[in-house]
Parts: C-alpha cells; structure tokens; sequence
C-alpha cells in the first residue's frame, strides 16, 4: 500500500458512516509547501448536513499519525518526512534482496511455459520474447511467495521429422552435422524440400517415416533422438547467454504421444466427438472454429497434444494457474484448448492465461526472418555484445573484464528492451537505440546502478541523526518511490505484465538522477551526506532487486 492509499483508508475510518470509499479523492497539491496531501471536503457536505470547513475540522481532531490544517474546505495534510524516510530506508537495507517481496501468492502454484523453441531448427528471434517474458514472470511470480514450475515445451513432434530423416539417410553429411548441427540439419531440410517438388512419393516416404517414429521404432527413434539432443546442446549456449536457469521440464510435444488416445477416448466418452470429412472434432459453436482432434488418416494434431499437456500438468503440479507465454498469433489456440478443456468439464481450465505478446519488428517490419533466414537470436545477442564493447572501449578503456561487462551491457539492452513495452504492443528492435545510455534503456539503468556503487565508498556505519535533516523534493521523491516496490511487484504478478516493472525501474533511475544531480552528495556535512548515501545504497539495492527479477544482471563498475 502507498501512503496516498493508507491516508484514504485512515480518512474513511472516520466517514465511513456517512461516505463511501470511492468518494475520498487525495489530492497532491502543486505547491509542496501548502500541503504533502490535501482531501476536499465539499462533495461530503451534503450528506454529513455540515460545512466544509466544519467537516475537515472534525478529520482533523480525530486524525492520528499527521500532521494537520483545515483551510477553506480542505484538509491539508502533511507527512512526517523524516520518520517515514526513517522507517523506508532502514526496512530496505535490513531486508536486502527480500525488499519488496508479497506473501500473497504462499501456499499457492503457478506452472509457466516460456520458450518453448523447435528442435532441429535454429533459435530464432521469434523466441526471444516468449524466453525474456517467461522468465521474468516466473522471477516476480516467486517473489509474490508462489511455488512455480518452468517448464519448456519443445517442439519436438510432428511430421517434419519424417522428413528430416528421410533427408539425413539420403543427404546427411556426418561431419557437418558434428561440428554445426542445425546448420546441417537445416540444409538437408531445405533439400528435401527442393527434392520433394519434383518428386512427389518423396513426402509418402516421410509419412511412413514418421509412423515409424510414432510406433518407437528403434534406428529411427535413435536419429530423433540425436537430433534432439544437438538442438538441446545448442539452444543451451543461448540460455546461458541470455543468463537464463534450467527449466523444471523439458517435456515437449514429442512427450504425449502416448498419451493422446487416452485424450481421444475421454473426449469420445463424453459423446464430444464427431466425425467430420473423415476427421474427428470438437464443436465449439458458432462463433468459434471447431477443434480438430484427429485427422483423416489418423495422425494426431498440436491442439490434441496440448490438451494431453494440460491435463498432464495439472495432475503433475497441481497449480492454481497455468500460464503459457506464447505470441498472439496463437491466440485462437489457446481459446480452443481452453473451451475443449470446460466442454470436458475441467473446472480448473479457467485458470489458464494464455500470455500473449506482440511482434518483434525492424523497420517496421517483421523481424523473425531476414531475406528468407531465419534471423538466429544467438547472432543478434553477438551483435549487441560487440556494440556494447565499442562503447566500453571508448568510455572506460580501463576497466578489468570488459568481456563480461560487454555481455552483461549488450545482453541486458536486448532483454530490457523487450520487457520495457506493454507485452500485448509490437515492439521496434534497433540495436543502436537500445544500447544508448541515455533514454529508458537497459544501459541507462546498469549506469545508474554503478554510478551509484562508486559514491558507496564514502559510506560509513553511523547513526544518522534524523531530527537534524531537512528532507528536501528531490530525497522525498526518490524515497517515496523506493517504498512502492512491493506494490509494484504486486501489479506486474496481476497483470501478467514485466512492463509494469521494468517501467518503475526506470522512474527509479531518473528520480535518483534527479537528486544527484541538484544535491552533492557527499558535501562535506556528515549526517546530512551519510543520510544521503543511505538513499543511495536503498536505492542500489532496489534497482539490483528490480533488474534481477527482471532476468538481467547489474554491474558494479562502468
Ligand atoms: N513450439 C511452438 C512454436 O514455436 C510454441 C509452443 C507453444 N506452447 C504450447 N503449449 N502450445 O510455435
């Protein structure tokens, strides 16, 4: 709760016979002077049979805890800066890492699917926001007390890998698939399909290839296998790049191939499935397409396998919510999954979020591919290191690791620019502007942090004197924000929305930036500068938290 909020509920407990809630308007009065806050009271007049004035003098006498003036109909109230500057700061360094933490979600479980890449294809961009998104989400969802469990959906199931062995029986170089596996995997696809146009029985062949598969036939399960795991070894060198833990689950799509008949049967015991052309579906009226289950010739679909996933997970965790980061153009989807998951009278199926988030664009443009290739979040993650080092070389030319400052600067620009929007909004991808130090970037807030580290060395552990300070805009300001962290953690748990955070952190920067830059730090007055590196190390504090939650490193020099 901010201190707007708690004035609110301290007022209504004295009106709450005559007035409701929403009728209490806090204002901020523009001249700081008058008031810190101030409650009009004419609105309250005619209901209470009392004049304004009269009403404010009766909050007045039986408001505790501030100070007060009644002034022509309104209540003038003022905060005692210094003891509620007291009360924030000192919480804040006792608690650390732990500031801003909620208890809400205790005893409660949250499942979360994010990345979820294809295997034998490379990582592309297109996956960066579900990864960054999820991540952070599942970081805020701990930090509301919730148990959560991450979980990776590979796509790693489908009749493309038919193919895909077809193609490396015929094709494949062993060699090249040792030293750059996707690459390799990739061209032997990619001649597949050059072939298969021409030749037609060719896509007969993968068909029969894939049943095989399905049927956990040995050689041909062995070769999925092995591609599998050169994808898992390469996506992982992007996970640790973007500094991203392992998931609880890598169980993917390939994963309930055994468990769709089971899904299929249910669906049929409860008189839900019909034949359609051939097909078997779920009607889900008329203002939605119907759900296909099973196709003509039996194969099975991704929506089947997703309710298979659903069931699945709520037997496995147990959650009382089950998000899925996935990008709107799966929107419909995930509507249809969860309309079969109620037709089948799963009650818990409301508590599934689909998290959808806009596209990544470059000039306007989708930025998923580039003339036909698919654009490799690896290289983009490269690119923005190299970028980064050039600023550093010719900034700070001295400093120690510049190769781990690099990544974390270059690294922590991609990621802060795409959490930075609200998730729903396409987000604009420029890598010279998301790597500036000024602007609401992720470098701006790194350079905040570390600026802010330097002053630290003046610290001393004394006891400040509050009752000899002033606390002026600037200190105040910056205070009162550090104090709504917990809400905002809050908020960004609610809304599903990293956005929210990553917003605050940047108000954070800029209102410390304000003070450092109308106040001298250290001036040369002991209680007055410790009082002000005590703000500074506050707000270190909740910018590393802030920054950490949100997947992205801090640095203590730069
Ligand atoms: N692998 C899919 C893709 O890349 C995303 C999976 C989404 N999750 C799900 N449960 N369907 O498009």
């Amino acid at each position: 709760m901010n201190i707007k909020e708690q004035i609110k509920n301290d007022i209504y407990d004295i009106l709450k016979e005559y007035i409701e809630m929403e009728e209490i308007i806090i204002e901020k009065p523009k001249d700081r002077k008058m008031a810190d806050y101030a409650l009009p009271c004419f609105t309250f007049a005619k209901k209470m049979h009392k004049s304004p004035n009269d009403i404010a003098l009766m909050i007045k006498e039986n408001l505790k805890g501030y100070q007060t003036d009644a002034i022509n109909g309104y209540l003038n109230i003022f905060v005692d800066k210094k003891k509620l500057s007291k009360m924030i700061l000192e919480t804040i360094v006792e608690q650390q890492e732990n500031y801003g933490n909620n208890s809400f979600g205790e005893g409660k479980v949250v499942a979360v699917e994010y990345s979820s890449p294809n295997i034998a294809k490379p990582f592309g961009i297109g996956h960066l926001r579900s990864t960054v998104i999820g991540n952070a989400l599942k970081n805020v969802c701990l930090k509301n007390g919730y148990k959560v469990y991450s979980i990776n959906y590979l796509g790693d199931y489908g009749t493309q890998f038919g193919k895909l062995i077809y193609a490396y029986n015929h094709w494949g170089d062993e060699k090249a698939l040792n030293d750059k596996p996707l690459d390799e995997l990739k061209r032997i696809y990619v001649k597949f399909h050059e072939e298969s146009s021409e030749n037609p029985e060719l896509d007969e062949e993968a068909r029969r290839i894939f049943k095989q598969l399905e049927d956990g036939e040995l050689e041909v399960t062995a070769l999925w296998e092995r591609f599998k795991d050169y994808s898992l070894k390469e996506f992982q060198k992007t996970y640790e790049l973007l500094g991203i833990s392992k998931f609880d689950s890598y169980d993917g799509e390939s994963h309930y191939k055994d468990k769709m008949g089971a899904v299929v049967e249910e669906l049929e015991t409860k008189n839900l499935l019909e034949f359609d052309d051939g097909a078997q579906i779920v009607r889900l009226g008329d203002n939605m397409n119907p759900a296909l289950i099973k196709r003509s010739d039996g194969g099975t679909l991704y929506l089947t396998r997703d309710i298979a996933a659903a069931i699945d997970r709520k037997q496995r965790f147990n959650f009382d919510e089950s998000l899925y980061v996935v990008g709107n153009e799966q929107i419909l989807h995930f509507q249809q999954l969860k309309m079969v998951l109620d037709k089948m009278g799963y009650e818990w199926g409301k508590n599934i979020h689909h998290i959808s988030f806009g596209m990544m664009l470059q000039d306007g443009k989708k930025m998923s591919t580039r003339q036909g290739k698919t654009v490799k979040l690896h290289d983009v993650l490269v690119e923005a290191i190299d970028l980064a080092k050039n600023y550093i070389e010719e900034k700070s030319p001295n400093l120690d690791n510049k190769d781990e400052i690099s990544r974390k600067i270059g690294v922590g620009a991609v990621i802060f620019n795409d959490l930075k929007n609200y998730r729903t909004n396409d987000i604009e991808f420029n890598l010279e502007d998301i790597l500036k130090f000024e602007g609401n970037t992720g470098p701006y807030i790194q350079y905040t942090y570390a600026r802010i580290n330097s002053l630290l060395d003046h610290k001393k552990n004394i006891n400040i004197n509050y009752d000899n300070l002033v606390v002026n805009e600037y200190m105040w300001n910056i205070i009162f924000k550090l104090y709504e962290f917990s809400d905002i953690i809050y908020k960004t748990k609610i809304n599903f929305d990293p956005s929210e955070l990553a917003k605050y952190l940047i108000d954070v920067a800029q209102d410390f930036n304000k003070l450092y830059a109308n106040e001298k730090i250290v001036d040369g007055e002991e209680n007055n500068s410790q009082f002000k590196l005590l703000i500074c190390e506050a707000t270190s504090i909740v910018i590393k938290e802030g920054m950490n939650t949100l997947g992205i490193d801090v640095l203590e020099q730069m």
